[in-house]
């Protein structure tokens, strides 16, 4: 027996850190994957990512786990920049997850793939709010509470471009650093409620199709992540350019470098723009797990 899984990546388009204090964040999956070929073998778990095995005991015993004793071969090959803000990790772990119960021709319920998933990405991230989880097993436009179910939104895929900063970054200090400003600030709870209000205006701009407004929302939602130290003076100066071109543009996922995502897809002098769509359908939908509830 043998399974092939593909997962997308996500962009946070609206939302992010404020998230992790309670506000609404949007997500999105983008058309960009990662691929599992699994297949059961007698000589234990062996799992390879890009090449390199991977030896992590807290991946090999929540893949054993899922698998009651069978062993597996499991092969990743990603086209997801690690550490970019592109749910490089949530899509790995997504992966290993679906491609275990695949193996056994089980396919739980969502929530119970969402369990095992947090579980992996806890031990990289410290606190993760889930965001990024939902963002590549549901796909589309996920909007996202902690503490909420999930509410998954299959509007038109949109297209975009994604610039690399060519800065890369760790998740779990961005995220310390900007709690720490958020809980630390006397406008705390101003600015979650502008945060979740640029997350459930964003959805109602992609709704409507109001791309005017989706570009503002995304100019102000950038200035709201530079307030509280996300940005970098590379992001700054490549927001500012694409601006005076008609372009905005934002940090998407933690900050501090990685991709940032651009609106309306657009050429600008000088900078390389990487054309892709978010929207698209997500890893439970593409893999048989989910048959596509939404709000
Ligand atoms: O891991 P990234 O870069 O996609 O960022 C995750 C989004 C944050 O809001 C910064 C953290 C979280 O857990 O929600």
């Amino acid at each position: 027996m043998s399974v092939e899984i593909k997962v997308p990546a996500k962009a946070i388009l609206f939302g992010e850190h404020f998230v992790v204090h309670g506000s609404y964040a949007l997500v999105s999956s983008v058309d960009m994957y990662l691929y599992a070929k699994a297949q059961q073998s007698k000589k234990g778990i062996y799992i390879e990512s890009n090449g390199r095995q991977v030896k992590a005991d807290y991946v090999l015993s929540l893949i054993e786990r899922i698998l009651e004793g069978e062993g597996a071969e499991i092969y990743v090959k990603s086209e997801i920049p690690p550490g970019a803000g592109l749910g490089s990790s949530a899509a790995f772990h997504s992966a290993l997850v679906l491609a275990s119960y695949a193996l056994l021709g089980k396919r739980p319920a969502p929530d119970q793939v969402f369990a095992d998933v947090m579980e992996l990405e806890r031990h990289v991230h410290g606190n993760p709010s889930g965001i990024d989880v939902w963002g590549v097993l549901y796909g589309h436009y996920v909007l996202f509470k902690r503490g909420e179910s999930p509410r998954l939104f299959n509007l038109r895929p949109v297209r975009v471009g994604l610039v690399d900063t060519g800065e890369r970054r760790s998740t779990k200090d961005l995220v310390k650093a900007a709690s720490d400003f958020i809980a630390n600030s006397p406008h705390t709870r101003a600015m979650l409620e502008l945060s979740s209000e640029l997350a459930t205006e964003g959805l109602s701009s992609i709704r409507a199709g109001d791309w005017i407004r989706l570009r503002y929302l995304i100019r102000a939602n950038q200035s709201l992540l530079r307030i509280i130290g996300v940005s970098t003076p590379k992001i700054d100066q490549l927001a500012a350019t694409m601006e005076t071109n008609g372009v905005s543009a934002k940090i998407t996922g933690a900050g501090g470098g990685g991709y940032i995502i651009a609106f309306p897809l657009r050429c600008v002098n000088g900078i390389s723009i990487r054309a892709t769509e978010i929207g698209v359908a997500g890893a439970l939908e593409l893999n048989g797990f989910y048959t596509g509830k939404q709000s």
